[in-house]
């Protein structure tokens, strides 16, 4: 980073008026998720991330859904309507009031470019800030077909010329245009109005910023990323792709934060899941959005766990899922075909087999035997379940919410629990049992007398 980076002014103007054919969707293009969060959201994260001082995105005509998603990542988000779709240019400048308020570099990005890094944003700003009126932001493509090409004379940046408007010579270039660009501030507005649609498309191209900064003699030049970082969504092989790349960004951040992955091919982050450190994280574990894992935790294999934190040292799985408002506390255990949603599990608390844990607490080291079943819906309300410090609850319960049952209170097994439980008494709701003794010789003699006729 530049020592001036800090006090520059800078606007990034993210362009979301894709129509998003490809994607054969009802869903507008840049609203599908990677990783847990749309499109937009990653790059909307990303430049405030990297400093923009404010974030104008253009949106198409009636996309109030678009906008909303915008809001939603960042409330202070400008919004602007680029009523007809007619190149990237003409879409830069349906946030003309914004360009004009006089910045020291606008950055171009695109929302369903999702994958660019706060840093390669800031890389672009600082070439502006070096002197460039227009940085463009190129890659070396394994395939460039369909790309804008970058073309050089005696090494300085001249032109991009689309493909659908190259010779076969120009077609030969790798360097590609990814489509993003850092312009002067002071520079922005004049260039973008001096670009025409003289083109294949007919449309107004960003990319022609370039020439236009050449004709009036100001400096251009480019900042190279990853093509890994370009790649751009047209459909939802290249969304599974980006989705791919992502989760390799985020199982190497987690592994390099002191989490062990044993196959982290079968581990699937969300963007915001956050993990400590000697956190063990079995094979096929799935995070949805918003996880927090402590330190020391064990995540066993198999297990969903989605809007849930999970306390330091604590175990789960296998085969586990933790639903939104699942709280465990330190060194809890929660083990497998167990489900917890919207409860507390207090320090030492054990749900080990087979159960329902919801809109609960379970106090500090209670155990809660096989099979148990927290009632907590009856088709209208939500109804909670109180299990205190202690308390031990037998296999095959049912525990009818609202209901409370006390410090170190027994439940026998097979119960059906509707009345509250006094601390440290012992409730058993079951059917008595009857032995009738030798009721099984009588029985099996009596059958097979039957059975010789
Ligand atoms: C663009 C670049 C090309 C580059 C490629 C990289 C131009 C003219 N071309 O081509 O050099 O190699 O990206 O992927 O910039 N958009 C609008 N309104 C419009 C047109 C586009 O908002 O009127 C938005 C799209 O939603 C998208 C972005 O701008 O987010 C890029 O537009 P797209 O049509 O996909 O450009 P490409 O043909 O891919
Ligand atoms: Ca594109």
């Amino acid at each position: 980073m530049t020592s001036t980076r800090s006090d520059r002014r800078s606007l990034a103007v993210i362009l979301a008026a894709g129509e998003g054919t490809r994607m054969r969707s009802a869903r507008p293009k840049v609203l599908h998720e990677v990783a847990g969060r749309s499109m937009l959201g990653h790059v909307l994260a990303t430049v405030v991330e990297a400093g923009a001082s404010a974030v104008a995105v253009v949106v198409g005509p009636g996309r109030d859904d678009v906008a909303a998603e915008a809001r939603a990542v960042s409330p202070s988000v400008r919004i602007f309507v680029q009523h007809e779709r007619k190149g990237t240019a003409h879409a830069v400048l349906a946030a003309r009031e914004a360009l004009a308020e006089g910045w020291d570099d606008v950055i171009v990005a695109f929302a369903d470019t999702p994958l660019v890094t706060a840093e390669t944003y800031r890389a672009m700003s600082r070439a502006s800030a070096d002197g460039l009126a227009v940085a463009v932001l190129g890659f070396e493509a394994d395939d460039p077909t369909g790309y804008g090409r970058l073309l050089k004379d005696d090494g300085r940046l001249v032109a991009i010329r689309e493909h659908k408007d190259a010779t076969d010579v120009e077609r030969e270039v790798t360097l590609c245009n990814a489509g993003l660009m850092a312009l002067a501030g002071r520079h922005a507005l004049s260039l973008l109005d001096s670009i025409g649609a003289d083109n294949a498309q007919k449309e107004f191209y960003l990319t022609d910023a370039v020439a236009a900064a050449h004709a009036a003699g100001l400096a251009v030049g480019a900042v190279e990323a990853p093509e890994t970082e370009v790649m751009g969504v047209n459909d939802r092989v290249q969304l599974s792709k980006a989705e791919a790349l992502v989760q390799n960004r985020l199982r190497e951040r987690a592994m390099r934060d002191g989490a062990t992955l044993v196959a982290p091919e079968t581990v699937f982050f969300s963007h915001d899941t956050r993990i400590g450190r000697d956190v063990m994280i079995e094979p096929n574990v799935v995070f949805g959005p918003g996880v927090t894992v402590d330190d020391g935790v064990v995540i066993h294999a198999f297990s969903h766990l989605e809007g849930a934190s999970v306390g330091p040292g604590a175990s789960v799985g296998p085969f586990a899922r933790l639903r939104p408002g699942a709280k465990l506390g330190p060194k809890s255990r929660v083990g497998n075909f167990v489900e917890i949603k919207n409860a507390d599990l207090e320090t030492g608390a054990k749900v080990n087999h087979l159960t329902y844990i919801g809109d609960a607490r379970v106090g500090e080291g209670a155990n809660v035997g096989a099979g148990t079943i927290t009632c907590n819906y009856d088709g209208y309300g939500k109804y909670r379940t109180d299990i205190g410090k202690g308390a031990f609850v037998g296999s095959n319960s049912s525990l009818v919410a609202p209901v409370t049952i006390g410090d170190g209170a027994y439940v026998g097994s097979g119960s059906v629990v509707t009345k509250d439980v006094p601390a440290d008494s012992l409730a058993v709701a079951r059917g008595h049992q009857s032995v009738i003794a030798g009721w099984a010789t009588a029985f099996r003699t009596k059958m097979k007398d039957v059975k010789k006729r």
